[in-house]
């Protein structure tokens, strides 16, 4: 019984998917996810990315959001970050960890001679079923990006990532306006309206 609930919720996810107008200019387009059109959204809207941006993509695997930085890219260095394995994209280092650990964080500090130009992050925990859980869980990558970020992004530079509208919200958003001078929240159209995500831009860091 559980089962074919289950399945049917996937049939009816699949059949969604492909009338969803994001999944079939993404496919025209040859990206690798409708995710991709969020960061086009981001970064016409927030203006981060230039062809020398250092970039680092956290949570960067089916690799959608670095396509669209290699694309813009040219002079900057770019690496990105997943626990999954991500097929090649020309230009992009692509290191396969846990963001999470100490050893992956001393692992993109080697790539980068200097402090970053822009972070991205897209990362989301592996859902559970329980709403609530998954929130606090992906909200907690984005807090551990924010202070990520005061070490390793330029005085000047950007962060921009993903988190929920759950009940850690305002925390993560109060951890963000103690370490950056600019702090806004925007939810691209290619966002489902059904999720409660959002994307924070944070930008200048306060102290050094
Ligand atoms: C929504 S997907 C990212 C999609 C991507 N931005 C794109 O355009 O293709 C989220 C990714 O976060 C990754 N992720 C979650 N937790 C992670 C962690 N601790 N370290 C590295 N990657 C992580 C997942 O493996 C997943 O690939």
């Amino acid at each position: 019984m559980r089962k074919s609930k289950k399945s049917k919720k996937s049939k009816s996810w699949v059949i969604k998917q492909h009338r969803d107008q994001f999944y079939k200019r993404s496919k025209t387009l040859g990206y690798r996810s409708r995710s991709a059109f969020k960061l086009i959204e981001l970064n016409k809207k927030f203006n981060f990315i230039n062809k020398n941006t250092n970039f680092l993509d956290i949570g960067s695997c089916p690799g959608g959001w670095s396509q669209v930085a290699s694309q813009i890219i040219d002079i900057g260095k770019m690496v990105s970050v997943d626990i999954k394995k991500m097929n090649e994209i020309k230009n992009v280092k692509f290191i396969n960890a846990d963001f999470l650990t100490n050893e992956t964080k001393d692992k993109i500090s080697l790539l980068f001679a200097n402090r970053i130009d822009v972070i991205v992050s897209d990362m989301a925990a592996n859902t559970t079923g329980n709403k609530n859980l998954d929130c606090i869980r992906t909200n907690m990558l984005c807090a551990d990006v924010i202070n990520f970020s005061t070490e390793f992004l330029k005085k000047e530079g950007v962060l921009v990532a993903k988190l929920f509208m759950g009940e850690d919200f305002i925390e993560v958003k109060k951890l963000a306006k103690k370490k950056f001078k600019r702090v806004d929240f925007f939810k691209p159209d290619s966002s489902r309206d059904e999720s409660k995500e959002t994307y924070i831009h944070c930008k200048s860091l306060k102290t050094l």
